[in-house]
């Protein structure tokens, strides 16, 4: 490995992991390196170029804790994330979304018909639909499992400090015999990324801004079904051409309406909504 040069590394860095050949790490290790020698070639990366992006990188660690992953951050404002959801939503079914940071596992149960918002301000809406299969079969005792923002663009999880619950704006459905779901819970607004920190920077030198689309979060599973993760969007909000993490898909977008007819729905509904959201979710077999 004496007689190495710029254009020789490459193979040669390569050759050293002894991976088991043919597989799947063998595949991502080796075209992580080839794509990062190339960068690093057709951009004469400078040193000063160089440790600037490791010092990114050391940054993005050093302000991340359990609460706070600021590499999931940063590849949710280059994109990588939404090209992960893009790559694995099967055909067929609903398209994927953002995760984002503030899924909790184990929300409270909520009967259909539920509030999810108790007690809190803002324009209560009902959100309703169906889980089916591609053909339109339902899906009965589909797990409807959701989180959001209050209406002034807050996740409860955010003011803990402040006395909220963590759990609330939370809670997993089970859709019915017709795999329909509904619940009453307050619009969200839409709100900033975190950008106080490293990807904060990144965001101002690209003079980005940090707002979401306001949204509702979905993992929504069945058996032997492949589960989604996803977000509606709503019709009326801002964002939707420039949200901060590329998560609006034209099919996630749910148009707002008048509550005029909710009661030819006949649904029983603890809270009395303002406005209506219709949105059905498509899952795919597992496999
Ligand atoms: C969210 O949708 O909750 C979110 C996504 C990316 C970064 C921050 C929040
Ligand atoms: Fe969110």
């Amino acid at each position: 490995m004496r007689d190495i040069n710029q254009f020789t590394i490459t193979e040669a860095v390569k050759k050293t992991f002894k991976t088991e050949p043919g597989s799947r790490f063998e595949q991502l290790l080796r075209g992580f390196i080839d794509h990062l020698h190339d960068y690093t070639r057709e951009n004469n990366v400078t040193h000063a170029e160089w440790m600037g992006i490791l010092n990114f990188l050391y940054d993005c660690g050093q302000i991340s804790t359990p609460e706070r992953h600021e590499f999931i951050l940063l590849s949710d404002v280059i994109g990588f994330s939404a090209l992960v959801d893009m790559i694995n939503t099967k055909g067929g079914a609903t398209e994927g979304s953002n995760l984002g940071p503030f899924y909790l596992d184990n929300a409270p149960r909520m009967k259909l018909g539920g509030n999810l918002s108790d007690g809190r301000e803002g324009v209560s809406v009902l959100v309703h639909g169906r889980v089916t299969d591609s053909l339109h079969n339902p899906l009965p005792g589909a797990i409807v499992d959701t989180w959001q923002a209050d209406a002034s663009g807050t996740y409860p999880i955010q003011e803990q400090e402040q006395g909220q619950d963590k759990y609330d704006l939370r809670g997993v459905f089970e859709a019915d015999e017709q795999g329909r779901y509904y619940y009453t819970t307050v619009l969200p607004k839409p709100y900033t990324v975190p950008y106080d920190g490293p990807v904060g920077r990144l965001l101002r030198a690209g003079n980005r801004h940090a707002w979401r689309a306001a949204h509702l979060h979905y993992i929504v599973r069945a058996p032997g079904m492949s589960s989604i993760t996803t977000e509606i969007f709503f019709d009326n909000t801002e964002y939707l051409d420039n949200d901060a993490v590329f998560g609006v898909r034209k099919s996630l977008i749910a148009k707002l309406g008048p509550a005029s007819k909710v009661d030819e729905l006949g649904y029983s509904l603890e809270r009395k909504p303002d406005a209506v959201c219709k949105f059905d979710f498509v899952l795919a077999p597992e496999g």
